[in-house]
């Protein structure tokens, strides 16, 4: 709270939090593949009700423009985010060269109180980030202290080969747990799994909110259901194959979730135990490590579209992973096609994850 004296300052301070006054924040995302990270934060932003204008995006970053991006949203969706380093509040961007950089540093003052420390994420060789960190250093430690070792604030520099992006850090995304959550530390393993992060990445391409209901009715070990029980979504999830239940049941124990249903049943049952779903995450058997049961896969497909867009609420969302382009079109005969992401497992595996509106 700030008290209303007489200083302009806090006087600034208090019109802005009243007026909702439109920010730019900056995603400092994490490059591991051309298209999932940005296309992750732009459904978690419409998924937390976050109203946005992009502002410029690249492989590097996403900058957007927002007037409801309080705190507490941003914590929000940080918790959620899994292809993203960082959100800061941007306070400019330049192109790389230390003129320039000084330039708009000068016009641009931090108004937020405390000590600082500088971070910075080098990309390019273009410009040297000691020189970089001297020269902010220099102007943004005029009025404050530096504290590297317990800073109120962290001022952070992403360099790419083209532009210089400078901002206050407003969250950092904890991406070590996807590691430790890897398949290989669950009771449960099976070759079959998703990595966690792309796992939390796929549920997040489809808007779920918490306490929203998500159905993966191929969920094998359960590694969908787990990223998204632990956004705090109520999960139901349905498999074949006993012991991919019995293990699925063993996972999702493990980390303790308690929200959710499983159902040992062909797709074409899962509709005679669940009622209508929010969204609908799930990964195809691609028939070569994983089994179809000796059903040909395109009429697996068939089956498993005509049944999801049945119990998929109108509007929802179905994000599908799919063993080639032919069987992504398929899709199109039950859904319509919002995007989709190619994804090379290894040489010889590229898998299709598409994002359907039913
Ligand atoms: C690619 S795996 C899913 C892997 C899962 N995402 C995980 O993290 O372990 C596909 C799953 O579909 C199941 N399956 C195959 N045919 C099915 C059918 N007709 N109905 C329901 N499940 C089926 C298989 O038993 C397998 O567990």
């Amino acid at each position: 709270m700030f008290r209303l004296g007489g200083d302009k300052n806090n006087f600034k301070k208090f019109f802005k939090q009243q007026k909702l006054v439109s920010m730019k924040y900056l995603f400092e995302l994490s490059k591991e593949h051309k298209t999932l990270p940005t296309a992750e934060v732009l459904s978690c932003l419409k998924a937390e009700d976050i109203l946005y204008n992009v502002i410029e995006s690249n492989e590097d970053v996403l900058v957007i423009e927002s007037k409801n991006m309080t705190d507490y949203k941003i914590k929000r969706l940080a918790d959620r985010l899994s292809m993203t380093f960082f959100v800061d509040k941007l306070l400019f961007s330049s192109p790389p060269s230390i003129d320039e950089i000084r330039r708009h540093a000068s016009k641009h003052r931090i108004e937020e109180d405390g000590s600082i420390e500088i971070r910075c994420n080098n990309r390019s060789k273009t410009v040297d980030s000691q020189k970089i960190i001297r020269e902010l250093g220099e102007i943004y430690s005029r009025d404050r202290t530096v504290d590297l070792t317990k800073p109120d604030l962290t001022l952070r520099v992403s360099v790419t080969k083209l532009r210089v992006y400078v901002g206050l850090k407003k969250a950092e995304i904890n991406r070590s747990q996807f590691e430790e959550r890897k398949v290989q530390y669950r009771p449960f393993f099976s070759p079959i799994s998703l990595h966690p992060r792309l796992a939390r990445t796929l549920v997040n391409l489809s808007m779920i909110k918490r306490d929203e209901i998500l159905l993966d009715p191929f969920c094998g070990t359960g590694g969908i259901l787990i990223e998204a029980g632990l956004i705090g979504a109520e999960t139901i999830g349905g498999d074949i194959d006993d012991r991919m239940i019995e293990g699925c049941r063993q996972n999702l124990d493990h980390y303790r979730l308690r929200d959710y249903r499983l159902f040992c049943c062909d797709i074409g049952d899962i509709i005679k135990y669940v009622g209508q779903v929010d969204a609908v995450v799930t990964d195809l058997p691609y028939g070569k490590s994983t089994t179809t049961k000796g059903e040909d896969i395109k009429q697996l497909y068939r089956r498993a579209f005509k049944n999801i867009s049945m119990m998929l609420k109108r509007g929802g969302r179905a994000v599908i992973g799919l063993s080639n382009r032919d069987m992504m079109v398929l899709g199109c005969q039950c859904f319509s096609l919002v995007e989709y992401h190619v994804f090379r497992v290894h040489r010889s595996l590229t898998r299709y994850f598409a994002v359907y509106q039913n």
